[in-house]
């Protein structure tokens, strides 16, 4: 099939990627000419593993190609992927302005059928909405005959593990009113279903409406497990027992019930937003998501709590080393990520930090500038410090050599934002070690 993926970020770059792997034939665009300059080049502009050999593959045997002119993109597609960012308007709702002026470009430039599929994450009514801004612009062009479907087709990647999750996926959600579009849609999305997992057809809203539930579901997981773990360090309770405890549990299972230092990341801050905005403009309060909001906002501050605790309130000219940058290992994605709260937190306090993350250096640079020092290696960004703080549980991270953390930290403080660490061990090891909802 001929495709076009309109948006070459994290999902866009994936989902055309996996698409030519399965034998189609992609171009992904995008209007970042030096991301698409970038890729042409057979350089991959995020990290995320496996993904830089499936590009390869895919451009050498020529499947895949790049382009920043929306003409050849919407002429070559029959489907057509709308896979732009719908970040946070200020009173915290999806914009759409990325993906409503790619409807535009659409009907400016279509002269065939088309289906037109919106990958983005967009709340209820979206799909009513791209459909009339692309027949107002075919209305320009007098061709209110010509035909086009819109669907929705909602992404449940993971950063991280965004290959595996789209050849894999646990489902493939489709909202589409009409038969035939619908056959196509799985047509494309056979081959990555072959173990029998479901492609569920369905209206468009309740396509919409899917992503975001599911997305305010497991931020709803996190935010509880969070306030749990704060209620048992207060009374002597072991968040880890309490995890598996629960856990073992088939109707509760495992998964999203880690503790933390609060959920980040692209989309389960910017999603909850925007739902709880959806909800108050219709006139309903969703109490439980609120709350899920507030919980997560006041987990963030946690590990500094501690530090500043474990500081006696005296952060100044001290330095800081922080392990983790990125909002979760395996990505070099640093939007919301609690890394963020907390080193603004030191660096208002008066401290200053040192940090290292495998792949999230380069992000957060762009955030932080020349405010902080960054290490090149995990050891040198102890070298000195008052403390380790250990912010994303990469995995070099699990079993680093403490005798040597020892020594380079000027006073043996771990605060450990993930749990990664027994706490039994290490005060043995010798540590004044602190982590989340652990006595
Ligand atoms: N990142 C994730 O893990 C993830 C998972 C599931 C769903 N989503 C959703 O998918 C959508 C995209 O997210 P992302 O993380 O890939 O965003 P991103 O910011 O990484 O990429 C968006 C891309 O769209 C491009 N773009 C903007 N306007 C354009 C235009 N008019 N024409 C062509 N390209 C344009 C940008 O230059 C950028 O490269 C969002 O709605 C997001 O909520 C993201």
């Amino acid at each position: 099939m001929k495709i076009s993926v309109i948006g070459t970020g994290y999902v866009g770059l994936v989902t055309g990627t996996c698409f030519a792997e399965s034998g189609n034939d992609v171009i992904c665009m995008d209007t970042d000419a030096s991301k698409i300059q970038r890729l042409k080049n057979g350089e991959i502009p995020i990290y995320e593993p496996g993904l830089e050999e499936l590009v390869k593959r895919n451009v050498l045997e020529e499947r895949l190609s790049f382009s920043t002119d929306i003409e050849k993109a919407v002429k070559h597609g029959l489907m057509l992927f709308i896979a732009v960012g719908t970040p946070p308007g200020e009173d915290g709702s999806a914009d759409l302005k990325y993906v409503l002026e790619v409807a535009r470009q659409i009907g400016k430039n279509m002269e065939s059928f088309k289906i037109v599929v919106d990958k983005s994450t967009v709340p209820v009514g979206t799909g009513d909405k791209v459909r009339k801004a692309i027949f107002e612009e075919l209305k320009k062009r007098d061709l209110v005959d010509l035909e086009f479907d819109v669907v929705s087709n909602p992404e449940f990647l993971k950063e991280g593990n965004a290959i595996d999750d789209f050849m894999k996926p646990d489902r493939v959600v489709i909202g589409c009113e009409n038969v035939r579009t619908a056959e196509l849609m799985k047509e494309l999305y056979a081959p990555f279903v072959r173990t029998e997992k479901p492609i569920l057809i369905m209206d468009i809203r309740s396509a919409e409406m899917t992503k975001y539930a599911a997305n305010a579901l497991l931020a709803t997981k996190i935010s509880f497990i969070n306030d749990v773990a704060n209620l048992c360090e207060v009374l002597g309770a072991d968040i880890d027992n309490v995890r598996k405890g629960i856990g073992s549990d088939s109707r509760i299972g495992y998964s999203f019930i880690f503790p933390g230092a609060g959920y980040g990341g692209s989309c389960f801050p910017k999603d909850v937003q925007a739902l709880l905005r959806t909800g108050s403009e219709h006139g309903y309060d969703l109490q439980i998501l609120d709350s899920v909001e507030k919980v997560n906002n006041r987990q963030k501050e946690v590990m500094y709590k501690k530090l500043e605790k474990a500081c006696k309130g005296d952060l100044r000219g001290k330095i800081f080393a922080i392990w983790g940058l990125s909002f979760k290992p395996n990505t070099d994605d640093m939007r919301e990520a609690p890394a963020i709260v907390l080193i603004e937190k030191i660096l208002a306090a008066g401290g200053k930090v040192r940090a290292y993350d495998p792949e999230a250096m380069g992000e957060a640079q762009k955030v932080f500038k020349d405010r902080i020092e960054y290490s090149k290696k995990s050891y040198e960004a102890l070298e000195g410090a008052e403390a380790l703080l250990l912010v994303t549980e990469w995995n070099e991270f699990r079993r680093p050599d403490f005798d040597k953390i020892k020594t380079l930290l000027r006073r043996p403080l771990i605060i450990d934002g993930r749990n990664v660490y027994d706490s039994a061990r290490m005060k043995i090891r010798g540590f004044e070690y602190h982590s989340i909802g652990r006595a």
